[in-house]
């Protein structure tokens, strides 16, 4: 049987993020048989229409990542009431029809970790996970709020609630990937 594939995205370039350090810990709940790999965004330009014939090497190197994927998990704080326009961004490259990037019907979770709350950041990511037809989990809900009390100074999680919820939705993402 071969493994089930996913890619992590994580919506801050911070070193000690604790979004990424939230893809850390979902990570380490995954079983033998599914293998993880954190994508790299620092390299992607910004969108430009004259820049898609070719597509910039960064911007392919994502495309293949995204497209082994069985599915993805983004993790993002919260920035300014919504997510990071890098994230943002780089979705607008991967929705280009031409680059051919895979993301119709793949099963995609949303978390994060902010200051004081994710509610809206993950309301206007979950949009335009819509508008890429993507399959966005809707349960478990992990949103983790009041982050500075939950990962310590490395950005590793610390807090037990959160790590029970990532349990909940390891189990939840590889159901989507079997149907
Ligand atoms: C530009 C900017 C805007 C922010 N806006 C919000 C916000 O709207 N809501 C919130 O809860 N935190 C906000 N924060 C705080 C972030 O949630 C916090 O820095 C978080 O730890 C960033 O995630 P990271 O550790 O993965 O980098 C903001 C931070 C920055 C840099």
């Amino acid at each position: 049987m071969s493994k089930i594939h996913i890619v992590g995205i994580c919506g801050s370039l911070r070193k000690n993020s604790q979004n990424r350090g939230l893809l850390r810990a979902f990570e380490q709940e995954l079983p033998d048989h599914v293998k993880f790999t954190l994508a790299d965004l620092s390299e992607i330009p910004f969108f430009n229409q004259d820049q898609e014939n070719p597509y910039p090497d960064a911007v392919l190197k994502l495309k293949e990542l995204v497209n082994s994927a069985d599915a993805l998990i983004i993790s993002t704080p919260e920035y300014n009431l919504s997510y990071p326009g890098f994230l943002k961004n780089a979705l607008e490259w991967l929705s280009r029809r031409t680059l051919q990037a895979k993301l119709a019907g793949k099963p995609v979770a949303l978390i994060g970790a902010a200051a004081i709350s994710v509610n809206v950041s993950q309301s206007h990511l979950r949009d335009v996970m819509f508008a890429l037809n993507m399959k966005v989990l809707g349960r478990p809900i992990v949103h983790v709020g009041n982050s500075r009390t939950k990962f310590d100074e490395e950005g590793n999680l610390t807090d037990l609630v959160t790590k029970d919820l990532l349990v909940q939705l390891k189990d939840a993402l590889i159901d989507a990937v079997k149907g």
